[in-house]
């Protein structure tokens, strides 16, 4: 049972029901709401709540995130339209209107550069590093044997154990090893498959230790440190391209004709490629096509974001994940990066609207995935910059901005029209659109809780 303690402390607070865990935070932490802000994002269906409940704990609420798409993106000559889930506006609208502005000049084309993943068994070990060589091949032949009952099925898929590194870590102890393994996943992202092989071959090396006649007496001392996949997944990699004749390069309405843009743009690139500071923010703004891409298909978007930002910083230096160049006249725009991505397993079966996402990309393979997320990513990528080397970004982010203020002050249709034609080409600010409402209105509006703080 739940056991009250003071100062908002609570123990077996998992032990609770939803209902009681929701009544709890409300006496505890939120006198001033109810139990219906919680139940009003509550999905329709019980089989869907009890879904959603699953894959995670102590759960009190759904929580909501925009679903759109981005049509008209050609990869590799195939259309897509592409699911995106993603709480910042503009994202969608700009990863469309770049995808529309590459589909009449060629498209995306991507390639799979590897597709292999990474695993580390961590362990100390009583004998001399020099005695690795010898000892590594009758080892991995073990370890092999000792997992074929759990790899058979990948192995079935073409996935499985690709090969294995002994290595030293006498940074870290002189006693110190790391067995780094490299797997094949097929098309899942294989955290699960990964890890409970290592496990299985943590169990394994103790066994050989103990057990090994190759060994000799002050060498049979194993202890197994941890055994997990690793995030870091630069072998596990995709590239994603566009390129154009600069001449074709017209950009409507930007005030600058095709050649300056090139020139303009490809300097963007280069400030992100040199100056860790652009690059960072270079690179949020790929992410921002990838993630929503990542959540949309239910795949793991801290990995993802974990391993692309490790390769950003591959050469020691934090560097933008796109690179641009011109040669004999003609644009080139590309991005390479790490994307750990599975279409089965996980949550990419189990949560409706990712299997939804997955069937609007036509079932696509782990590799298809990545080339996709990928060309999505350079496609923000490609519009962010052509903003910023243009109009600047705050033009089309204003449009929406004014659009979600509209909605918090419940404007009609008409007042939208209106607000919308008065605000083009003016500063918006919250304080601006609700006196103008006002005005429209005739009447001073009630502030809301948020606005009088
Ligand atoms: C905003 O979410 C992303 C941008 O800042 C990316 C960029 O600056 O390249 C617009």
């Amino acid at each position: 049972m739940a056991q009250q303690q003071e100062n908002g402390r609570i123990n077996g607070f998992s032990k609770l029901g939803k209902a009681e865990r929701r009544q709890w935070l409300l006496d505890t932490f939120l006198p001033d709401q109810s139990a219906g802000d919680f139940c009003y994002f509550d999905a329709a269906s019980e089989d869907l709540q009890r879904v959603l409940d699953n894959f995670s704990e102590n759960t009190v609420a759904n929580f909501p995130l925009p679903f759109g798409v981005a049509p008209n993106v050609v990869v590799n000559g195939r259309t897509y339209a592409v699911p995106m889930v993603i709480e910042e506006s503009s994202v969608v609208a700009a990863a469309s209107s770049s995808a529309k502005y590459w589909s009449t000049r060629g498209g995306f084309q991507t390639e799979v550069i590897a597709s292999e993943k990474l695993g580390q068994l961590h362990f100390r070990w009583s004998g001399r590093p020099g005695r690795r060589a010898a000892l590594l091949p009758a080892l991995e032949r073990r370890l092999r044997d000792a997992s074929s009952g759990l790899t058979a099925r990948m192995e079935a898929r073409g996935g499985g154990l690709r090969g294995m590194q002994w290595k030293h870590l006498p940074e870290v102890h002189p006693q110190c090893y790391q067995l780094l393994v490299r797997f094949g996943t097929a098309d899942s992202m294989g955290a699960n498959f990964i890890n409970t092989v290592l496990e299985a071959y943590a169990g394994e090396l103790e066994r050989w230790a103990a057990s090994s006649d190759a060994l000799q007496a002050d060498e049979r001392e194993v202890e197994v440190i941890m055994a997990i996949l690793s995030n870091h997944t630069p072998n596990c990699a995709v590239r994603a391209a566009v390129s154009c004749p600069i001449e074709k390069m017209n950009i409507p309405g930007s005030g600058v004709d095709a050649a300056d843009f090139v020139r303009r743009f490809q300097l963007a690139v280069e400030i992100a490629r040199q100056d860790p500071y652009r690059a960072v923010t270079h690179n949020k703004g790929i992410m921002n096509g990838i993630d929503a891409v990542v959540l949309a298909t239910g795949n793991d978007f801290r990995a993802v974001e974990a391993a692309a930002h490790a390769f950003a910083a591959e050469d020691g230096q934090y560097r933008s994940l796109s690179r641009c160049r011109v040669v004999d006249e003609v644009f080139h725009f590309e991005l390479t990066v790490p994307l750990a991505l599975g279409t089965v397993g996980g949550l990419t079966r189990l949560h409706p609207l990712a299997s939804l996402s997955l069937d609007l990309l036509g079932r696509p393979g782990a590799e298809e995935l990545m080339g996709i997320a990928a060309a999505t990513g350079l496609a923000q990528n490609f519009a962010a910059l052509r903003s910023l080397v243009t109009t600047g970004i705050q033009r089309g982010h204003m449009k929406m901005h004014l659009q979600n203020i509209l909605a918090s002050l419940e404007a009609s249709v008409p007042e939208r029209r209106q607000t919308t034609e008065f605000f083009a080409g003016r500063t918006v600010s919250h304080h601006g659109v609700r006196q103008y409402l006002e005005k429209l209105r005739g009447v001073e509006m009630k502030k809301s809780a948020d606005e009088l703080r």
